[in-house]
């Protein structure tokens, strides 16, 4: 080999050499970077990661490990890069400053899932054909008739029952008659009847298995397998249910098509007469019956549930509950109901409601959120595809936030500015940004007006056996917060 053929080869030899040892450091310099920039947690076991650490009430467990991991934790929950925002300040960092990016959801709701045009269109369609401040104040008495029909049931069912009754069933009812008449202008459930019972069955059926614990969500690869029945039983009653309202939906098109003329157009009229100009996406007969379903599902059992912790505060603490009802006697009176045009001037009435959905948040992870983008977060890497769970069950319970965070403490809200409309990051209960609620001005007037004429209707009495210090307030994890104990009571009828 000629000098210079050498010299070449040594000289290509010492570069390549030099080019994968500068190689090697900057990897090894980038993957600790990356290793330390991610904000701090526990370390997970091969393959399940962190799932015991979170085990069945996530929102308590996350919230245990904040004393020792910060505001701001990473797990691993199975394949699942997660993270998890538990101080007010980092969900107003969030939502403030990231929204747009976190604003993607891997599961959950139907109507609106994926952060796309389709999302878009049924959420603007939604906020403004059912939920917006106009078309709520319009159906105000159609909201104090369910209530008072439901108070009716009550009183008839104390005197059948011995006294006691349970809430779950009768505010169950009431929330899916509620907004039936809102979206399809009449009753989904007759008290008594079987078709009524089924539609609610096979709703409580498909919110257990969708709430359930997915081992795919945590190993995609399982996906075909579905060693749960999970997808198996979810798409079961889904499809259930969709047939179900499919059935109302057909016979409005046909009364449509026959030249019928519904007085008081709702919502399936807005959907069905919605013509897509100007949007990306077409609505198909399907969507409308997934869209009139998501509806019943987002907003029966929250507000059903925020109902049910609020009067359990109130047998817990009857000073407050003795508060509650002088407020309503000074304010409305003896001599008539209270109406939603009361709600403003019943301070003590709006402090319970928040005080309760501070404690209770009927969706204590708030819906877990999906990273668009690599992401840059309070000095942290978050990579693409990190789930996003705001933990508002722990930030409610922060004592940076709160004083005496596990007091059920009303007057704690009286001359305070603290709404839930997601601009105080200490309370959000209904979420906050691009995702937020839809039905949050819905809910708060259904959650205050039925408290309200629970307490003004009757007086109520724990049952025996029962005191208020002895009243069971432990919680079951679903989709939504439940009380694991359904609560009864026995309501006296109050003397008008
Ligand atoms: C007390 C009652 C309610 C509570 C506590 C509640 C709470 C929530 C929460 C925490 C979220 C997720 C927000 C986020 O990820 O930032 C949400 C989303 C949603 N809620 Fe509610 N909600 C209630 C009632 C309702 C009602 C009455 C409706 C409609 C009839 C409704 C419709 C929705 C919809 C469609 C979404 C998904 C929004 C999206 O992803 O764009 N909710 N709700």
């Amino acid at each position: 080999m000629a000098l210079t053929e050498y010299s070449i080869l040594w000289y290509l030899f010492i570069s390549f050499s030099l080019a994968l040892l500068l190689w090697l450091i900057i990897s090894r310099k980038n993957a600790s970077n990356y290793k330390l920039l991610r904000p701090p947690g526990p370390s997970g076991w091969p393959l399940i990661g962190n799932i015991l650490d979170v085990g069945m009430m996530p929102h308590q467990n996350m919230h245990k490990l904040q004393s020792k991991y910060g505001p701001v934790l990473w797990l691993k929950l199975g394949m699942s890069n997660t993270l998890v925002i538990q101080s007010a300040k980092a969900a107003e960092e969030l939502f403030k400053k990231h929204d747009l990016t976190f604003s993607d959801r891997r599961v959950g709701s139907i109507a609106v899932g994926r952060y796309s045009d389709y999302w878009r269109m049924a959420r603007k369609l939604c906020s403004s054909e059912l939920l917006s401040q106009k078309k709520i104040s319009v159906s105000a008495p159609t909201r104090l008739n369910c209530i008072d029909i439901m108070l009716q049931w009550i009183k008839e069912d104390a005197v059948i029952n011995g006294g006691e009754i349970q809430f779950h069933k009768y505010l169950t009812l009431m929330t899916f008659n509620l907004l039936s008449n809102h979206v399809i202008s009449r009753d989904i459930m007759d008290y008594r009847s079987e078709k009524g019972t089924e539609f609610v069955e096979a709703m409580t059926k498909f919110s257990e298995w969708n709430g359930t614990p997915n081992l795919v969500d945590t190993f995609p690869f399982l996906k075909r397998v579905d060693p749960q029945g999970i997808r198996r039983n979810t798409e079961k009653y889904l499809s259930k249910l969709i047939n179900m309202v499919s059935v109302v939906v057909k016979e409005r098109i046909r009364e449509k098509l026959s030249g019928k003329v519904n007085e008081a157009r709702d919502f399936l009229d807005a959907l069905l007469e919605h013509d897509g100009k100007g949007e990306k996406e077409e609505l198909s007969e399907r969507n409308i019956s997934i869209i009139v379903l998501e509806m019943f599902m987002a907003g029966s059992e929250n507000i059903s549930n925020t109902i049910q912790w609020g009067m359990s505060e109130l047998l817990q603490n009857p000073n407050s509950l003795q508060k509650l009802q002088d407020e309503l006697d000074q304010v409305i009176g003896n001599s008539r109901k209270i109406e939603e045009g009361d709600l403003n001037n019943l301070p003590y009435l709006q402090a319970v409601v928040k005080e309760t959905m501070r404690l209770h948040p009927s969706i204590p992870l708030l819906l877990p959120r999906n990273t668009m983008d690599d992401t840059k977060y309070m000095g942290y890497f978050i990579p693409k595809n990190t789930m996003v769970l705001v933990n508002a069950w722990a930030i409610h319970r922060d004592p940076a936030s709160w004083d005496d965070p596990l007091s059920f403490d009303p007057e704690r809200f009286i001359n305070s500015k603290i709404d839930t409309k997601g601009q105080h990051f200490e309370l959000i209960p209904f979420g906050s940004g691009r995702r937020s609620c839809i039905g949050m001005y819905l809910a708060e007037k259904m959650v205050s007006l039925t408290i309200a004429r629970l307490v003004q209707t009757f007086d109520w009495k724990l049952p025996v056996n029962v005191s208020p210090e002895n009243v069971d307030m432990r919680e079951k994890m679903g989709i939504a917060l439940h009380r694991l104990v359904p609560l009864t009571a026995i309501p006296m009828e109050r003397k008008f």
